[in-house]
């Protein structure tokens, strides 16, 4: 049968899919999708500003080759609700301009939870990727925007099993999809340069590498004194690039962090890959880096006492070594942490974007 003129129409009018991004691993997760989901959907891609430094911001755009934002709210720092407030006063008039099909949202900053929240209160469906991750410490504001976005969302892409779990003990299990972890396949599309190393004058293997920037170890001195400790007393250099927020708090308490702790400036992508995928050990409280290095076969130490990245810990290929400096020299010095490269069976960005596209 001859489809009709109205039905010709409606099916290669291409979906609008409306992005928000605003912190750093939202732009790396961003690069990997939108280039994949533009072949079949029109997207239009919002940074809201929540990170704005040139190290934090413009250098990954440029790096990782992503599309000039369509909307830069320019919303800047500011405590959890006001920099959120703003957020939804910037979206709200950008989402009933461009009338998208649906809202995508990456992960649990602040920038998530005012994407999913200023979509849902305007009937707009909301894909979460990355859901159904749980900490189960409500004292993060990642976990609060993670339960919220969640609870908002009809669309739900789940990075691992015990993600889909957690959702279906909340109740949600419409629209959930176990898709894997975009992350993996950034990690894999990232050609890691060989020199990087030799550049911060470290040998493969024998050097560490450190990033500290959750509000729960900069804002707490006891814990941030403990885990520069903790690294100054590993057997090897540690090479710590520094979140703005953690270097201002160090300079603020008078922290140091010994002479064999090497103080950076953020790194972009690249750099961060090739330096973490030939060192002896990773230690850090990001997410991010946490499954980056996992992936790559690095032994992991989690500067955090849970993870939302349950399976990690449960195979053996991160340990929680929290914020305490015995345990995070004990934990590195003997060599806890049991990497293991695993092979990517499912295709994360496929699957989403098959089921973005869809009505
Ligand atoms: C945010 C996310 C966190 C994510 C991280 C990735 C929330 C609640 N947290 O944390 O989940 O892991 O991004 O990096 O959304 N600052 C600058 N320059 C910038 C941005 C921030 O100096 O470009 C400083 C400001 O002092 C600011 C502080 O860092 O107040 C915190 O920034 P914010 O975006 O609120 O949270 P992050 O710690 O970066």
């Amino acid at each position: 049968m001859k489809p009709s003129r109205h039905f010709t129409a409606m099916a290669i009018k291409p979906r609008t899919v409306l992005t928000v991004i605003g912190a750093r691993p939202q732009f790396i997760k961003a690069a990997v999708v939108s280039p994949v989901l533009r072949q079949s959907a029109r997207e239009v891609l919002v940074h809201t500003g929540q990170h704005y430094d040139a190290a934090l911001s413009g250098n990954f755009f440029h790096e990782l080759k992503m599309p000039k934002p369509d909307y830069e709210l320019a919303v800047g720092s500011a405590s959890h609700a006001v920099q959120t407030a703003r957020m939804l006063l910037a979206l709200e008039p950008v989402m009933s301009r461009e009338h998208p099909d649906v809202v995508v949202v990456y992960g649990d900053t602040n920038s998530t939870l005012a994407g999913a929240l200023t979509a849902a209160q305007k009937g707009i469906p909301v894909a979460h990727v990355e859901a159904g991750l749980r900490s189960f410490n409500r004292a993060m504001p990642e976990e609060i925007n993670r339960v919220m976005t969640d609870h908002l969302a009809a669309r739900l892409y789940c990075p691992t099993p015990s993600a889909v779990a957690n959702l279906a003990r909340e109740g949600i299990t419409r629209g959930v999809r176990l898709t894997g972890d975009v992350m993996d396949v950034a990690v894999r599309m990232m050609v890691r340069d060989a020199d990087v190393p030799g550049r911060y004058q470290v040998r493969p293997g024998g050097y560490a590498v450190a990033t500290v920037h959750r509000q729960e170890n900069t804002d707490d001195r006891t814990r941030l004194a403990a885990i520069l400790q903790g690294l100054g007393s590993l057997p090897w250099p540690v090479l710590l690039p520094l979140h703005p927020r953690t270097r201002r708090r160090m300079a603020e308490w008078g922290l140091a962090a010994g002479d064999a702790v090497r103080l950076l400036d953020p790194l972009g992508y690249g750099d961060m890959l090739s330096l973490a995928g030939a060192a002896g050990a990773v230690l850090t409280d990001s997410g991010g880096l946490q499954r980056e290095a996992c992936a790559l076969g690095v032994p992991t130490y989690v500067l955090r006492d849970e993870t939302e990245w349950v399976e990690l810990v449960q195979e053996g290929r991160a340990v929680l070594v929290g914020a305490q400096a015995e345990r995070i020299r004990s934990a590195v010095t003997a060599g806890t942490a049991r990497p293991r490269v695993e092979s990517l069976d499912r295709d994360p960005v496929g699957l989403m974007v098959a089921d973005l596209v869809q009505e």
